[in-house]
């Protein structure tokens, strides 16, 4: 197991490549599975997660190559079991149900546990199959959705805590293949979401209003293979805007959209931050002292909820006091007992952290509780006087491409080392 170690206090300049995002990626390849012909799909990041992805439709039947970020997947026929040994490493597997639900009626996934960030059902994703016409049944751990035929139908997403991302995909990917219309009310509107449909459509499905709150899709008779290039992390260019932030003189995140970023820039400029840019990149650097700010998570266009970790560790040092309310997945402050230790002063109060400013953060020994903690955890490392050592990067593995070699390009001194 490796662990990651941080001398902070080192200034970071320079610019960085972001790469293509694990979320977006995800979902499109699992959407491979709709049809026979063969699907190229680039800018795929090196992590974890696409590895188990590539596992599970190649264990469903697919020939899956991979040449650096191109991945071409042929799944000329599919069985329709994916099994626990299979889908318990990684939550989102849960994304093949729709398109084998699509394709073959059938489909049979291990259900998957809650994790570190929560308790994360999958009801409103089997309701959506329901209303499609598929029956469901959940027997042995593993949930199992079938259907003589998939008839289009209008469906809310709208949940305790929103809509839902990974069922609107879901949805989408049944749907495109049933009879007749499919209207998703409550959609998600997150630009994952928008590239799945992009990629749907590029397959032959009739997919319009992907980006807002309704999704129509005209169901049709079969898919064929496309071509297509995942777009860039938008949560790996927050992170690294925030490292920017926290450590920077001056650093450039370049090939993203910042249009998808706009919440987390208009944040970073509220505590003090210039952030400035092109079509394809934006910079950022500090202008004195950070302000302290009151955020809360929201689904997109909002603040995401995959940055608020990241942005309790720039608040720890931030002047005043600042709180971040976590409204999607109320209990995600895994990160927070970790920074203490580092010296930040945060106090919970039900889904609200409040982070009264310190002066700086002491580097410690901490533990990596899940991805977007671990970010937080590098994050206040670079921060921080002194060394960091974080344990369990592999949390970090599953959602950041090479975060250590692109911070020591920039100027991190920052070592992996194997255990
Ligand atoms: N929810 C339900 N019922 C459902 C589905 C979700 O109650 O059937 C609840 C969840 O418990 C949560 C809220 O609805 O409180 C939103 O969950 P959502 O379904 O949108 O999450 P997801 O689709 O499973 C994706 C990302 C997460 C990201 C969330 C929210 C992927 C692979 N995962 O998860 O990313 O936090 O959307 O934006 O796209 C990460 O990358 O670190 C990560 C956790």
């Amino acid at each position: 197991m490796d662990k990651i170690i941080i001398h902070g206090g080192h200034p970071l300049a320079g610019s960085v490549k972001i790469s293509g995002s694990k979320n977006s990626a995800l979902p499109i390849l699992a959407a491979t599975l709709l049809t026979k012909e063969t699907c190229v799909i680039q800018r795929v990041p090196d992590l974890s997660d696409c590895h188990y992805m590539l596992q599970i439709l190649a264990h469903l039947g697919a020939d899956v190559e991979r040449a650096s970020g191109i991945v071409t997947v042929k799944a000329e026929k599919v069985n329709c079991v994916a099994p626990y040994e299979i889908v318990r490493k990684m939550r989102a597997s849960i994304c093949v149900l729709g398109p084998l639900l699509g394709r073959e009626k059938e489909a049979t996934v291990s259900l998957p546990g809650g994790c570190v960030i929560g308790d994360r059902p999958i009801d409103l994703h089997l309701r959506g199959f329901q209303a499609l016409g598929a029956a469901v049944r959940v027997h042995g751990g593993n949930v199992k959705v079938f259907a003589p035929s998939l008839q289009g139908a209008t469906i809310s997403l709208k949940g305790k805590f929103g809509t839902t991302v990974l069922g609107t995909d879901n949805i989408m990917m049944a749907a495109v293949l049933a009879d007749g219309t499919t209207a998703i009310e409550d959609a998600a509107c997150e630009p994952e979401v928008v590239d799945l449909a992009n990629f749907l459509n590029k397959m032959g499905a009739k997919i319009e209003g992907a980006g807002t709150a309704r999704i129509v899709i005209e169901g049709v008779k079969e898919l064929h293979g496309a071509e297509h290039e995942v777009i860039a992390d938008r949560i790996e260019a927050g992170t690294f805007l925030i490292a920017g932030a926290i450590a920077g003189k001056e650093v450039t995140i370049n090939r993203v959209r910042p249009d998808h970023l706009s919440a987390v820039t208009d944040a970073l400029r509220a505590c003090n931050f210039s952030v400035y840019g092109t079509n394809g990149s934006l910079s950022i650097c500090a202008n004195g002292t950070t302000k302290s700010l009151d955020l809360k998570t929201q689904p997109y266009p909002g603040f995401p909820t995959d940055m608020q970790a990241q942005m309790c560790a720039l608040l720890s040092t931030a002047a005043g006091e600042s709180s971040v309310t976590e409204s999607i997945f109320p209990q995600r402050f895994m990160h927070v007992s970790e920074l203490k230790r580092m010296g930040a002063t945060i106090e919970l109060d039900g889904a609200t952290a409040k982070i009264r400013g310190v002066d700086t953060l002491s580097g410690a020994p901490v533990m990596a509780s899940d991805l977007r903690a671990s970010a937080a955890l590098v994050l206040a490392g670079l921060l921080a006087e002194g060394t960091t050592e974080i344990n369990r990067v592999y949390h970090i593995d599953r959602g950041y491409e090479m975060i250590d070699e692109k911070l020591g390009e920039l100027g991190a001194r920052i070592e992996r080392v194997k255990v």
